[in-house]
């Protein structure tokens, strides 16, 4: 088996990286300024020019990049280089209008695949293993993203994709797979899968789990790992700033995906004022291409609410596990409630399944949560343990929440199953 040391930069000083940072940084802004006319305009109307940039710190003169910037300048309007230069695009569908189309250069492509292997890599694979894709293929950067990094690093690929679960686990008992990239909820899916074909979760040839594309707590990472008999790690990453791969854990220490901050610069920022906080405070994560070309991206904001931590694996700093998106942030009677935040409390209670969905209604002016979630296989909705269950996790989420909601009871395959991102707020407030 080929070995494959630590990239140089992983291990730079922080001294190093902030040299590396500050340079890539100069030129990504004038990158963007000077071939993206969308970006020399906000750029002038903020008053603002690339040559301003003399620290890190003065990044933060830059005016934001919002998906409405994208948006708006669908499909193509934001890139920096020639069309006949990009070899590649993407586009996440989100929940209205337009696409948000992305595109990569032959480079883009290769920096890419590159911090993807590094990430497998962190995860404690290794050249000449296994990896099986269950993430999307096509338009989503999750399937591709993986599969060029798997190959880079020198991994015998199975592009699945999602869907067909029986078949998924036909190949993984045939093939035997070291390495399985999915999202977390789909994970629990073919898990499910398995032990209804009557095989066991955690006897497959299955060593790694590198899931990510949604949120997921360190108590979901504690049962799918006991389940499937695997290490669990996150990744990291969105199709405005690359892909997968912006950021991702280390198997040895498991406490937050390692932002590999030398082609994405991270910053969080107060979503309300946009002021900048220091490391170690919440807010959202905003995030600025450093080598990119074909999309420079300037301060995007992710609407991720996390928090910078220092670096323990690896030099570069990490982000915290993410609670929530803003977007999935619901307000039950003031007290704001993010799904991770109930994943938690739903996880601690045996006879339910981490199969659930926060469901919101509306009657008059009062908004009300109901939490719908699965027993647990052979555990009857209507018996007095799943009642006392759900009585407790009622009250749990009212002391640890704060919010009073009701618990909707379901029996195996009650909550819809996704084979890519599972959606965790069902909203029908608006009907
Ligand atoms: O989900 C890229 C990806 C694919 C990441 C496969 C990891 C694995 P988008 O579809 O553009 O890209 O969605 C990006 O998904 O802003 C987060 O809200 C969420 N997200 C992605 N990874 C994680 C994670 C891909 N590890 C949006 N934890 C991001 C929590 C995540 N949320």
């Amino acid at each position: 088996m080929k070995s494959f040391p630590l990239e140089p930069i992983e291990k730079a000083s922080i001294d190093e990286l902030r040299t590396l940072q500050l340079e890539r940084l100069r030129w990504s802004l004038k990158h963007a300024y000077e071939n993206s006319p969308v970006y020399k305009a906000k750029f002038d109307a903020a008053g603002v020019h690339p040559d301003d940039c003399k620290s890190l710190a003065d990044l933060a003169k830059f005016p934001f990049t919002t998906k409405s910037d994208l948006r708006e300048n669908y499909p193509f309007g934001m890139f920096a280089v020639p069309r006949d230069q990009v070899v590649r695009v993407h586009a996440s569908s989100g929940t209205t209008g337009k696409p948000t189309v992305v595109g990569y250069t032959a480079k883009d492509i290769d920096t890419w695949a590159g911090v993807v292997a590094r990430s497998i890599r962190a995860a404690g694979a290794r050249p000449g293993d296994m990896a099986h894709i269950s993430y999307g293929y096509g338009l989503f950067t999750g399937g591709m993203g993986a599969h060029y990094g798997a190959e880079k690093l020198g991994l015998t690929v199975v592009p699945f994709g999602g869907g067909q679960t029986e078949k998924q686990i036909q190949l993984i008992q045939d093939f035997k797979p070291d390495i399985i990239m999915v999202t977390p909820s789909y994970m629990l899916a073919i898990a499910d899968e398995i032990e209804r074909m009557g095989l066991t979760a955690n006897s497959t040839s299955l060593r790694i789990g590198i899931f990510g594309a949604e949120p997921w707590t360190n108590e979901m990472r504690s049962a799918i790992e006991a389940r499937m008999g695997i290490d669990a790690v996150d990744i990291y990453g969105l199709s405005e700033v690359m892909g997968p791969g912006v950021a991702s854990e280390c198997v040895e220490t498991k406490d937050g995906p390692t932002i590999w901050e030398d082609h994405f610069y991270p910053e969080i920022i107060d979503p309300d004022t946009g002021e900048p906080v220091a490391d170690g405070e919440q807010g959202e994560l905003v995030f600025t291409s450093l080598t990119k070309e074909a999309l420079p991206i300037i301060r995007y904001r992710t609407r991720d609410l996390t928090r910078l931590l220092p670096g323990t694996a690896r030099t570069m700093r990490r982000m915290e596990k993410i609670t929530g998106r803003s977007d999935d942030m619901m307000i039950i009677r003031g007290v704001n409630v993010f799904p991770t935040q109930i994943e938690e409390l739903i996880l601690k209670r045996v006879e339910l399944s981490p199969h659930y969905q926060c469901v919101l209604t509306r009657e008059g002016p009062m908004d009300n949560l109901k939490v719908a979630v699965e027993t647990a296989p052979g555990i009857d909705p209507e018996s007095a343990e799943a009642r006392a269950a759900a009585k407790q996790l009622q009250y749990e989420i009212k002391i640890h929440v704060g919010s009073s909601v009701e618990i909707d009871l379901r029996g195996e395959g009650g909550i819809e199953r996704s084979v890519g991102k599972a959606r965790r707020v069902v909203d029908l407030r608006k009907k």
